[in-house]
């Protein structure tokens, strides 16, 4: 998909690229692209790396329009060879209109089990195809970094069998519960706050014989349906290698999840990374942008070395069509803060604490900002539901308009 040719200057972009970038700009409510929904209503390519995108609202006044916008500039700028993006909005007509209405309908029939995961907070997944990439480490980091901002993050450890985010924040005790949910372990960080829970707070106890029993799928919905995660503006998920079981769950759990996709250089890195991009979009989780790990290591007297070759996490980005959030270098501190359970984020002078610091910034600002949710398809929806209750919706199969 990629249009970068071996000398590394790129070609023209194309209409197909475009349309694919913005199968990544999913709406968070209804859990499908807009591509899918119909939203996009025309891509044009004046020329020049210039690329003209016109999406059409469900309603005039959407109040995610911004997001919409940013959305489609981030994934469609992410592409190679495009210099600019201009977002023009309009509104459906009455037939795009039942045409997202239908997809509504079938969401309101099947709505998402209930979770105490505030509607405002951001849910990201730090996924890889591959085992081994650093996405513990990352996603601890990465916590670290924004609870240092001052903010509540939730950190759940998905990976049932192999957890390590306890060890890695130094953590350890019993979860209790309250009102018959689990109550996450809590850590301060400077003015912010992590709420983290993980199979190894349960390790001990008899509930963990239960647990194991549950089948891996099982033990994540119940991680998000029976955990009092009370005020958070980020849950952070640690996925288990390569898991798209998990990731379909997600999708129909929580299809709100954005995906962060951790990949090393090396190429064959990147095709597995570039695999579990492609599944998560097909289960409608959007992918939110790439992190490369175990970039250059730079020894004590300064010089870099590519270790494992270079550009791995550049080029993925621009396959899939979404932003590189960062380059993680090769550095003895991720292991030993791990080791220690003291993250590397959490020591200030360190340069890795301003590469997390930088990352937390981008998720903040572009990749991820918390916004209010009650967004046009929440209306959508409420219009739906009353229509259901008018009888206007209740016969017929769901049509595409
Ligand atoms: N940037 C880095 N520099 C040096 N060592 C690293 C870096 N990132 C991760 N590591 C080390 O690599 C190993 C694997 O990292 P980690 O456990 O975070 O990966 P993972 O993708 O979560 O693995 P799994 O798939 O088993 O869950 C750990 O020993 C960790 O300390
Ligand atoms: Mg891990």
């Amino acid at each position: 998909m990629t249009s970068v040719d071996a000398s590394g200057s790129s070609t023209p972009v194309s209409e197909e690229q475009v349309r694919a970038a913005l199968r990544g700009v999913v709406d968070p409510e209804l859990g499908a692209d807009i591509v899918e929904l119909g939203m996009v209503t025309a891509i044009r390519l004046p020329g020049a790396g210039a690329v003209e995108v016109e999406v059409a609202l469900t309603i005039a006044g959407c109040p995610l329009r911004n997001q919409i916008r940013s959305d489609v500039e981030t994934h469609v700028g992410a592409l190679p060879g495009v210099e600019t993006v201009t977002t023009t909005m309009g509104v459906m007509d009455a037939e795009q209109r039942k045409a997202v209405m239908a997809r509504a309908r079938l969401v309101a029939r099947n709505p998402a089990p209930a979770t105490d995961i505030p509607d405002t907070a951001r849910v990201i997944a730090i996924a890889s195809g591959k085992g081994g990439v650093g996405k513990s480490s990352v996603t601890v980091n990465l916590a670290v970094a924004l609870a240092r901002r001052g903010l509540t993050i939730g950190v759940l450890d998905a990976d049932i069998w192999g957890f390590s985010i306890p060890r890695l924040l130094g953590m350890q005790g019993d979860v209790e519960s309250r009102e018959k949910k689990m109550v996450p372990l809590e850590r301060r960080i400077g003015d912010g706050l992590l709420r983290v829970l993980s199979m190894g707070f349960l390790a001990d106890e008899d509930s963990a014989i239960m647990w194991r029993g549950l089948i891996l799928n099982r033990a994540v919905q119940q991680f998000l349906e029976d955990v009092h995660w009370g005020d958070l503006d980020y849950l952070l998920i640690d996925m288990p290698p390569g898991t798209g079981d998990i990731q379909m769950g997600l999708a129909r759990m929580l299809p709100r999840t954005e995906v962060i996709v951790v990949t090393t250089p090396p190429v064959a890195a990147q095709k597995v990374a570039a695999r579990t991009a492609d599944m998560a979009r097909k289960g409608y989780l959007r992918v939110a942008g790439v992190i490369e790990n175990m970039s250059d290591f730079t020894c004590e007297h300064g010089t870099s070395y590519a270790l494992f070759g270079s550009g791995g996490g550049t080029r993925l980005a621009a396959e899939v069509g979404v932003p590189l959030i960062g380059q993680v270098p090769l550095d003895p501190s991720i292991s030993a803060g791990g080791d220690a359970g003291t993250p590397v984020a959490l020591d200030e002078g360190h340069a890795l604490a301003k590469v997390f610091a930088d990352m937390a910034e981008r998720v903040v600002t572009t990749i991820a900002p918390v916004v209010p949710m009650d967004g046009c398809s929440a209306r959508l929806l409420e219009r739906v539901d009353a229509a259901v209750d008018a009888g206007v919706l209740a016969a017929g199969p769901a049509s595409r308009g």
